[in-house]
């Protein structure tokens, strides 16, 4: 007689979808529309639960480590806020001086302690293609918060629900992106997802900080229509997301440059109004002049509103991620 298991029999509450389950989420570019549908609809469920009760125990007994090696508030601490409304615990590694790291300790050993001790790695480093290099030495699910200039996939997932959330659908929408392009890695995985959706886009950048010619051809193989300029006036009136970044003094090796661009765009109550009435701004955060403060009550001023979807997509990410959405 043979037999057969009908169901699999998983631990209490645990749901798996394999295409996240377990899963390392390390740029933008492994989701496809149906996957963002997903994500965007269990945090959309996060959003009522934490409207209704606040925290629940959906990843009771989780623990997640937070190892930032680069500064980080919205982040890390929307990360923490995530795991701990989803009833989980965290491990925040967010000053590597203190840990040894500051001993010469490499990031793969770093993250195989960190791996022995909690169920997933949320990592932001300053070097691009770190989380890859992380992920390929870690055998539980490590998640890019930022990797230097390279992708920064959940702020993306987190802008493109804010845009279908405030403008109720992504598809049929002209996004302008405005500030430093060059080094802006949520512009470069924002760009990147937007490929699944029929939109155009604007970039608007000075000369030295355009969006990196490969992505450009990336995103052109997709067929998006896209703009380029260094002038907003060109595109305003006809923007529906203007999605603001910091010019990152950070990134640059020469100050001089930096002092040279570093206020080439400022967003007022008077820019707007030239845009249209429904447009959205929003803005990755932090900002540091390039958006009055003048603006932020105006209705059309998105970026707060943003800080709190992240943590519905992140609570969204790490139940689907540790099985349990
Ligand atoms: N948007 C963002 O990544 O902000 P933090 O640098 O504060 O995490």
């Amino acid at each position: 007689m043979t037999t057969r298991r009908l169901t699999e029999h998983l631990p209490f509450g645990e749901k798996r979808d394999p295409r996240f389950f377990g899963q390392d989420i390390l740029s933008v570019s492994q989701f496809d529309r149906e996957d963002l549908e997903t994500i965007f609809e269990v945090a959309h469920e996060m959003y009522g639960m934490v409207e209704r009760i606040g925290t629940f125990d959906l990843l009771k007994g989780k623990v997640l480590t937070n190892l930032f090696y680069e500064p980080s508030t919205r982040t890390s601490s929307s990360f923490v806020a995530a795991i701990e409304r989803l009833g989980g615990s965290v491990v925040q590694i967010n000053n590597v001086t203190y840990s040894s790291v500051s001993k010469g300790e490499t990031l793969q050993d770093t993250v195989k302690t960190m791996e022995s001790y909690t169920d997933a790695i949320v990592l932001r480093h300053p070097e691009k293609g770190s989380a890859a290099l992380a992920a390929a030495a870690a055998s539980k699910p490590v998640i890019n918060a930022g990797d230097g200039p390279g992708e920064h996939p959940t702020q993306a997932l987190l802008d493109a629900y804010t845009i279908r959330e405030e403008m109720g659908a992504i598809d049929g929408l002209t996004i302008t992106m405005l500030g430093d392009l060059k080094y802006g890695r949520t512009v470069h995985s924002l760009a990147k997802l937007l490929t699944l959706y029929d939109v155009k886009i604007n970039y608007v950048s000075p000369d030295i900080l355009q969006m990196p010619e490969l992505l450009v051809k990336e995103v052109d193989a997709a067929g998006i229509d896209q703009y380029e300029t260094t002038d907003l006036d060109d595109v305003l009136a006809d923007t529906d997301v203007l999605y603001v970044t910091r010019i990152q003094k950070e990134r640059f090796e020469n100050p001089n440059e930096y002092d040279m661009v570093k206020d080439s765009y400022v967003i007022t109550p008077e820019t707007l109004t030239m845009a249209k009435e429904s447009m959205i701004v929003m803005h990755p955060l932090p900002r540091v002049g390039e958006i009055a403060t003048e603006v932020d009550n105006d209705p059309r001023a998105a970026y707060f509103r943003q800080m709190e979807y992240g943590m519905y997509v992140r609570m969204a990410l790490l139940a689907l991620v540790l099985g349990r959405a």
